[in-house]
This record gives structure tokens, sequence and C-alpha cells, in this order.
């Protein structure tokens, strides 16, 4: 008898642990925190949302975003390749003070970076990304006040910007030739202590990234490190 409620105990001590554990989970987690299908290994039963947002490269931006502010460097935000704003809307929501200068043809990609991606076997091009619009990205913004954007060919759209200095930039251009010219413009224009994430970087359909990458960064004597979000990304700091 004596073991038979020893056990039961237990069990039911387990039981109430699970369950008050998912309740903390589900408490201090909000219910904008998803993560992706793709992100597997995390379990699903813990009452998380499921939905084609980057929990992972969403939550990495948040706490580098966190570091910065609380560190008080200064310096504004960017992203080369917006397109309908997705990941812009959350830089632009963590850095509430910064100005954010947004990148993009805004009609998907051009023909000269296509060709050289082709040519060298890193990706197709077709993927088409002109259905978008300023407005419908403006919309998106918790801060459009804050917002800047250059639209037409990057690197031709650096013009009044070259004085700019960056404390966050995300390139997500896909090919090999903007993600290239995307470092080169911003690198140097990075403050002590900024962050630049590559995305795409271990995305098989854009291999031109992880080539750019590796290129810039052996250039210039440069180490970066990789996130497991969806796709992949490689960070830079200075
Ligand atoms: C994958 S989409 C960006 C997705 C976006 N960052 C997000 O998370 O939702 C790639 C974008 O890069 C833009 N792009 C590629 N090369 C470019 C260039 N040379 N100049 C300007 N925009 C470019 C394309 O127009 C496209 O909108």
């Amino acid at each position: 008898m004596e073991i038979f409620k020893k056990v039961y105990n237990a069990a039911r001590e387990k039981r109430l642990m699970s369950s008050c554990r998912n309740h903390v989970v589900r408490k201090i987690l909000p219910d904008d925190y998803v993560i992706t299908k793709k992100t597997v290994y995390l379990p699903y039963n813990r009452g998380l949302k499921i939905s084609s947002e980057d929990f992972v490269r969403v939550a990495a931006l948040r706490l580098m975003a966190y570091e910065i502010n609380e560190s008080e460097i200064e310096g504004s935000v960017a992203e080369l390749g917006v397109y309908r704003g997705d990941f812009a809307k959350y830089i632009n929501e963590f850095f509430p003070d910064r100005k954010l200068f947004l990148f993009d043809t805004f009609e998907g990609f051009a023909d000269k970076d296509i060709k050289d991606d082709v040519k060298n076997g890193y990706s197709t091009g077709t993927e088409d990304f002109s259905d978008t619009s300023l407005d419908a990205v403006r919309k998106k913004m918790v801060y459009p006040q804050k917002c800047i954007i250059k639209k037409g060919w990057f690197p031709q759209t650096t013009d009044g910007v070259e004085n700019e200095r960056f404390v966050f930039v995300s390139l997500d251009a896909d090919l090999f030739t903007p993600i290239y010219e995307g470092l080169s413009f911003f690198y140097p224009r990075l403050v002590r202590g900024g962050v630049v994430f590559v995305h795409d970087f271990n995305n098989s359909d854009y291999k031109g990234v992880s080539v750019a990458v590796r290129k810039f960064c052996k250039e210039q004597k440069i180490p970066y490190f990789c996130l497991p979000d969806n796709a992949g990304s490689a960070v830079i700091l200075k």
C-alpha cells in the first residue's frame, strides 16, 4: 500500500509539473511568438501558434536589437531586399528610434543580376517578387515616419546615403551580385558593435549568397557565424 501511494504521488507531481510548465510557457510567450513549420526540432505541443513566420530569425533580430539599443550604440538600420516588408516590419518595430532605409527595386530581380547567377549556376532567378507596392510596405510598418524608401536597382540607389552610419543591416536580395554589393557598401559604414544579417546563406536555390559572403569575408579577413533559421543566415559583427 505504501509503495502504491509513493508511485501515485510521484506520478501526480510529474503531471502537475508538466501542466504547470505548459501554463508558464503560454503565459510568458505573447501571441505573436510563433514557430515555423520548418522548425521541426521544436516540439509542437507547447501551445505555440504555427505560421509561416520564421521564429528563429525574428527572435535573433529581437535579441540583437535589445543588445544594440541597451548599449546605446548610434546608427541607422537598413534592409536590402524588402519585397513586401515582412521582415522589415520587425526591424522597424525593434528599432523604434532609428531611421530605417529600405532598398528594393519593388519590381523583382534585375536582369543583369540574374544573368550573373545563371552563368555561374547559383540560381535560376525565376522567382517573382514584383507583386508588391510601396504603399503596402509603408502600411505594414509600425513607425512609417522612420522609413526612407530607396526604390530602384541597388547599388544605384545609395545616392545621399554615403555618409550614413549603420548599426543593423539585413541583406536579403538572394543573388550573388546584390549581396556582394550590399556587403561592400554597408560593411565600411557599419559602426563598431554593428551587425549584418545575410539571409539564405544555406539556401540551395540561391547558392550565390554563401559564395558572396565567403568571398567578402575572406577579402576583408573577417569572421561570420551561422543562424539555424529557415534557409539559414550568416551574421557578421563589427
Ligand atoms: C526574398 S525577397 C526579400 C524578402 C524580404 N526581406 C522578407 O523577408 O519578406 C528579395 C528581394 O530582393 C530584391 N532585390 C534583389 N536584387 C536587388 C537589387 N540589385 N536592387 C534592389 N532590390 C533587389 C528583389 O526585388 C526582392 O524583392
